[in-house]
């Protein structure tokens, strides 16, 4: 493998010096870019695109040719393991994922069969596979999964949902099957990340969007625990490097001790969390990612900028800060916001 020529977000992940704050955004390769929209057209539709490594390549690459970004994503999405699993995923636009054959009794938990990565979802490997050579070591590669707890939801109702009515029913009054379903996702996911790690990636990410949902006990039994599990069962080191894993809760401000406890490398913040009060609690241990509010990239230049240097400034001195938003970027940004944005953590960034 080349040698990697930006190394900022792997240092800042080990809590190592760099020069300035490395920056990438979730969702940074989607629908606010007009190249990705046009990819997404020539593919047809937002699966086929995820499963044609050429174009799943090119469009993780397509927000490296914009901005300076220090980290690449793959192209994919969490649900390519429930898809595997026989859900059937299909997307209707403007209303999300969905799946034909949701998870709703003990029978069909009992069907699933936890996924075999090199069988099933050889798409995304090929991806990362292609993407790390296209790369050629100008910035380390981001693989990633859902969590356990949040591939079940999306398992259970179907679709997205709002309150979770029928996972939280399985939760509270059949919390055995619950464990079953969670077991099998946990152990997928380990094949999955695994997978990746073997192919190319150098960091995972592993995305709780929906553990903020729970409550203080039900987050810890049925989304920490078992991604706990999962830290617990990754590939630790990889190609002559520690592989970092990063857990982003959203809505997870609460139980940032709890989440530092499981060893990962780095917590993901969302924007509900004050980034300095985060620091004083955790960043002795784990490096911090975020965490600012992606509604901010509607406002003019001049405010992005200082909310920018507000974040940067509220981690202040001393490494383990990667910046990032606090949630994915929505498709109606204009690119030139990002472009200020991205510029700013770089410009601001060298004096701390
Ligand atoms: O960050 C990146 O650039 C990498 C690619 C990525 C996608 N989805 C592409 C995508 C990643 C990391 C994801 C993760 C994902 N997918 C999550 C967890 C992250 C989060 O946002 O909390 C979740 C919950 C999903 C499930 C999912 N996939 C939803 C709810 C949707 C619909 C979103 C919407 O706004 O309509 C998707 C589709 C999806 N995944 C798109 C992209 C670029 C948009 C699809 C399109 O192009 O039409």
């Amino acid at each position: 493998m080349s040698e990697l020529k930006n190394d900022r977000f792997l240092k800042a992940l080990m809590r190592q010096p760099v020069d300035r704050t490395p920056v990438w955004m979730m969702r940074q390769a989607g629908r606010y870019l007009p190249e990705y929209r046009a990819v997404r057209a020539k593919a047809g539709d937002f699966m086929s695109l995820c499963k044609n490594t050429e174009l799943a390549c090119e469009v993780t690459l397509q927000p490296l040719e914009r901005y300076e970004m220090d980290a690449a994503i793959l192209f994919s999405d969490i649900l390519t393991i429930p898809d595997a699993m026989g859900l059937g995923l299909y997307f209707e636009t403007g209303e999300g994922p969905k799946f034909r054959k949701p998870v709703r009794t003990e029978a069909d938990i009992d069907a699933l069969e936890v996924i075999d990565t090199a069988s099933d979802l050889s798409y995304v490997t090929d991806a990362v596979t292609m993407i790390r050579r296209e790369l050629n070591g100008r910035v380390p590669l981001i693989g990633f999964s859902g969590s356990p707890w949040t591939l079940a939801t999306y398992m259970i109702e179907g679709q997205s949902s709002r309150d979770f009515a029928r996972a939280k029913t399985m939760l509270y009054t059949q919390p055995e099957l619950m464990h079953q379903l969670l077991e099998k996702l946990a152990l997928s996911v380990i094949d999955y990340l695994n997978a990746q790690i073997r192919a190319g990636a150098q960091v995972v990410q592993i995305f709780d969007t929906w553990g903020g949902a729970l409550s203080h006990a039900a987050y810890a039994e049925f989304s920490l625990a078992y991604m706990q599990k999962i830290v617990d069962g990754l590939i630790s080191h990889h190609d002559g490097r520690d592989v970092p894993v990063i857990l982003f809760t959203k809505g997870g401000g609460l139980w940032l001790e709890k989440m530092a406890g499981t060893g990962c490398h780095a917590l993901g913040l969302d924007w509900s969390t004050d980034i300095a009060a985060a620091k004083s609690r955790v960043g002795d241990r784990v490096a911090l990612q975020g965490n600012m509010d992606p509604a901010v990239l509607r406002a003019d230049p001049a405010v992005i900028e200082s909310q920018v240097d507000a974040i940067l400034n509220g981690f202040g001195a001393g490494p383990g800060h990667i910046f990032n938003l606090g949630h994915g970027i929505t498709p109606d940004i204009n690119p030139d916001h990002v472009k200020v944005f991205i510029d700013a953590v770089h410009k601001f960034s060298a004096k701390y």
